[in-house]
């Protein structure tokens, strides 16, 4: 049968591993779809900035390239808001199955890109979004999605937790840790998107969306970056056998009736007591609790920023959308949208 053919967007850190692990594995991803995937096109800005691409692979041209009748699947890693939204639009409206790593899309368009993408019956998956390479969103709209879900609080910016991290555990300054981790590939190429905890507030309204079935977007919640967690408060929170984290907090919320149920989002530094589970997660890891009904505690932990695990993510997106494709099936949407009130902080 015919391959199935991929155009990815963007060919930066993620993109990069993304293309280089698909090509490696080709034999086995193409054993676990049942059809092979081929690389139809990388869409870039600088062509001349990517010498490790087959030439004739790559293009400027990137809605060209969504919309070609012989593409199947689109894969976007260029991240912000356009040319990303129009470009998936145009996919989706090209019957093309979606894969993205755009939090901050999805955080402000995730309904609009939904819809379309039940209305055309293709799929939109987003793992790599949230958490990097930790299976969480699946997670939650799928193995979750008979449960009621009660709090979701976590650390979602590798960023700014290696940056915490360093200066707790060496005295570090701010300036040295996070060119750190600008150099490992952790911090957004303006890396005030971590340290304000934009990064981290968009990852929260993904969550937020899923795990309670109500749209919030990143206007929704209440930000506070790390920029004045100074290396004595880390000091400080230490003798007192604490660690400031910077902490991503969905919960449920009951009105001043008691009876009224909203959803609160936010993002914050916090002290912890050493002794919660969430302390101990160190450099560029995340890790995230969830509080369930009926499941109890869980907690999700991995690598949440870098290309490589990014990458993993991505691809098993692939593969899902992949198979589905091959079975003519698509994968759960948004549909049951519960549509709790999404309350501000003054209200909470
Ligand atoms: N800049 C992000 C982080 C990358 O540090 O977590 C992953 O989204």
């Amino acid at each position: 049968s015919d391959s199935l053919k991929v155009a990815l967007l963007g060919c930066g850190t993620v993109g990069g591993a993304v293309l280089r692990l698909l090509t490696e594995q080709s034999d086995d991803l193409a054993a676990r779809i049942g059809r092979r995937v081929e690389v139809a096109g990388v869409a870039v800005r600088r062509p001349d900035h990517h010498p490790e691409v087959p030439a004739e692979l790559l293009t400027t041209d990137a809605h060209g390239l969504v919309t070609r009748p012989d593409v199947d699947l689109v894969v976007e890693v260029i991240g912000g808001i356009e040319p990303a939204r129009s470009l998936l639009l145009a996919a989706i409206g090209a019957g093309k199955s979606v894969v993205s790593a755009n939090k901050a899309l999805l955080a402000e368009d995730g309904v609009a890109l939904h819809a379309a993408a039940g209305q055309a019956g293709v799929d939109l998956y987003y793992e790599a979004a949230v958490a990097g390479a930790i299976p969480l969103l699946r997670p939650l709209r799928e193995s979750l999605a008979g449960d009621q879900l009660r709090r979701v609080v976590g650390i979602v910016n590798g960023t700014t937790n290696y940056i915490l991290s360093r200066m707790a555990e060496t005295g570090a300054g701010f300036g040295e840790a996070l060119a750190e981790a600008t150099e490992l590939g952790y911090a957004e190429a303006d890396p005030t998107a971590d340290v304000d905890g934009f990064d981290a507030a968009a990852k929260a309204a993904i969550l937020a969306s899923l795990a309670f079935h109500t749209p919030v977007t990143a206007a929704d919640v209440y930000r506070e970056g790390i920029s004045a967690v100074s290396a004595t408060d880390v000091a400080r929170a230490a003798e007192i056998g604490c660690t400031v984290k910077l902490l991503a907090i969905c919960e449920r919320v009951a009105g001043a009736d008691g009876a009224d149920d909203g959803v609160a989002v936010r993002v914050h530094p916090a002290m912890i007591p050493t002794t919660h589970p969430l302390a101990s997660v160190g450099g560029a890891f995340n890790a995230v609790f969830v509080e369930a009904e009926a499941a109890g505690e869980l907690m999700f932990y991995g690598r949440g920023a870098g290309g490589e695990p990014t990458a993993s993510a991505v691809l098993g997106d692939l593969v899902a959308v992949a198979r589905n494709r091959v079975s003519g099936a698509a994968g759960p949407g948004t549909t049951g949208y519960a549509g709790l009130t999404v309350r501000s902080m003054a209200d909470t």
